[in-house]
């Protein structure tokens, strides 16, 4: 069996709730000034649903590819309010974030609609960012790890090989978010190393090889190496340091250099 090949870190940029479109504009343009080597990283930014066609043009010619930060799974109707994978696709996204913790915590998304969701993404052609994570009472009880295959087994139940080989997943522990309290990273690789040893035994080795697994929670510029070095951290979902684009450029270098390792 050839082995995979190795896996090229992504760092991606979640802005949540922020940005106008005016905004977006002035950052992306920074970051186009600021990112120019992809040889070691790929890049994503996901601005809010009102700013992506603006910044999907913005980015045409740039290697800095665009995220949506959540979906509906229905195509189309009724549905007041939601935004369907084809018209994300439509707005000119390649990804989307699906599951984050703030959506399970404030939108009362669940195992079923993080799986539906997910689903529905591959069925457009974006690649699904599946995000995963323990609250810090479930880590405080040691349930960390029946709280992560719990949420592997909602996410991934009916999935095949062919389908996971298309999706990201992101280790993102709840305590870690936007508090400045970043998991060690020895507390994320063993995390990390968990979640892919649970993915081996649902889709086999090749598959759970080739996945990639980011890290988010408080990652900034001088915590990136360390958690990058790690052999099952492959890049960073970035919340607040993504809104400032000197941050956001220097993780995005940091990870690069700690790619090659
Ligand atoms: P912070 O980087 O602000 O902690 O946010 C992480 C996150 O939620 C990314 O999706």
């Amino acid at each position: 069996m050839t082995p995979p090949p190795p896996r090229k870190p992504l760092i991606a940029g979640n802005w949540k709730l922020n940005k106008t479109i005016k905004e977006a504009i002035e950052l992306v343009t920074l970051l186009k000034r600021l990112i120019t080597d992809f040889q070691n990283v790929d890049v994503v930014v996901c601005p809010p649903f009102t700013a992506l066609s603006d910044v999907s043009e913005l980015l045409m010619e740039s290697e800095i590819q665009l995220g949506a930060q959540d979906l509906y799974w229905e195509e189309k109707g009724a549905f007041t309010g939601e935004v369907s994978g084809a018209l994300i696709k439509d707005a000119g996204a390649a990804f989307v974030i699906v599951g984050h913790s703030e959506r399970r915590q404030f939108f009362h998304e669940t195992h079923d609609t993080v799986q539906k969701k997910t689903k529905a993404a591959l069925k457009n052609g974006l690649i699904p960012i599946v995000c995963i994570g323990e609250t810090l009472k479930e880590r405080e009880a040691s349930k960390t790890f029946e709280v992560l295959e719990a949420q592997i087994k909602g996410a991934f139940t009916g999935f095949n090989k062919e389908e996971i080989q298309q999706i990201t997943v992101a280790y993102e522990p709840v305590w870690a978010i936007g508090t400045g309290k970043v998991a060690t990273p020895a507390q994320a690789e063993e995390a990390h190393a968990f979640v892919r040893g649970r993915m081996q035994k649902a889709f086999g080795e090749e598959t759970a090889a080739a996945l990639r697994i980011l890290y988010g929670g408080s990652v900034k510029p001088d915590n990136t190496a360390d958690l990058m070095r790690e052999p099952d951290i492959d890049g960073a979902l970035v919340g607040g340091a993504s809104l400032e684009p000197n941050s956001f450029a220097e993780i995005v270098k940091n990870a690069g250099v700690a790619a090659l390792r």
